[in-house]
């Protein structure tokens, strides 16, 4: 396995055979591109649709969620359960209405210290609305790097985590200055969910397949290891 080259060939198949017509993959307003990723953390693609454009109806922009109370938001959210979530979606808004003027912060560091956004969602944000060059790390993202690296250990443990963000950041490192990272991020996502899916990826429409360990070794099915127990 190579890091060499692994971005590109991602945006390349991005390009071809990826997901183009999510309505979050037409803008670059980070407060649209946040609140599908939120929505999107535990819930399915075509479940979070009706929702999202629900809620944009309703709350148009940061200040129009901000101002409204908790009570008025959550019936916007039922059904798409883990209501911590809700909870901290409203007191994210309110916090970048009260700490940054409105604005959602321009970089993945700034955008990680608000309530309900982690490394990977920020960094997510930050690729998608200004083309940071910050690689993302997610359930699909850790599928696809596992099994493509030969990477061993269940993901939750934290020398497993740091060895997978070591790789996130080296292949982006060896990408060239002109890597196009918002579709490389969706690309990593679209790979995730379409072809290194978690039983029975399709390798052969995969094009990491050629340097894949997993491929390689028939290795799909034991990686990524299962939790410990
Ligand atoms: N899951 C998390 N973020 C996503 C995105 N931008 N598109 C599709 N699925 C996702
Ligand atoms: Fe996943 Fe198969 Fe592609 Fe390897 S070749 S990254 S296992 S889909």
């Amino acid at each position: 396995p190579c890091s060499q080259n692994l971005a590109e060939k991602v945006v390349a198949w991005q390009r071809t055979s990826g997901r183009h017509h999510l309505p979050w993959q037409n803008t670059q307003d980070p407060y649209r591109v946040w609140l599908s990723e939120i929505m999107l953390q535990q819930t399915q693609v075509a479940t979070v649709l009706g929702y999202y454009e629900r809620f944009l109806e309703r709350f148009p922009t940061v200040k129009d969620l901000a101002a409204a109370e908790q009570d008025e938001v959550m019936p916007y959210w039922a059904g798409l359960g883990y209501y911590a979530r809700a909870r901290n979606l409203h007191r994210c808004a309110q916090e970048v209405m009260e700490k940054w003027g409105g604005r959602f912060p321009g970089n993945a560091t700034d955008l990680a210290t608000l309530p309900g956004i982690g490394r990977s969602t920020a960094c997510a944000i930050a690729a998608f609305c200004f083309g940071e060059r910050s690689p993302i790390m997610d359930g699909n993202v850790k599928r696809v790097f596992t099994r493509y690296f030969g990477i061993y250990g269940p993901t939750q443990k934290k020398a497993v985590e740091n060895t997978l963000w070591a790789k996130a950041d080296e292949v982006v490192e060896l990408a060239p200055a002109s890597l196009d990272m918002a579709a490389y991020t969706q690309g990593l996502m679209d790979l995730g969910s379409q072809c290194c899916t978690r039983s029975k990826p399709t390798c052969s429409l995969c094009p990491l397949q050629s340097n894949c360990y997993a491929h390689t070794h028939q290795a799909q099915s034991e990686l990524p290891s299962p939790k410990e127990r």
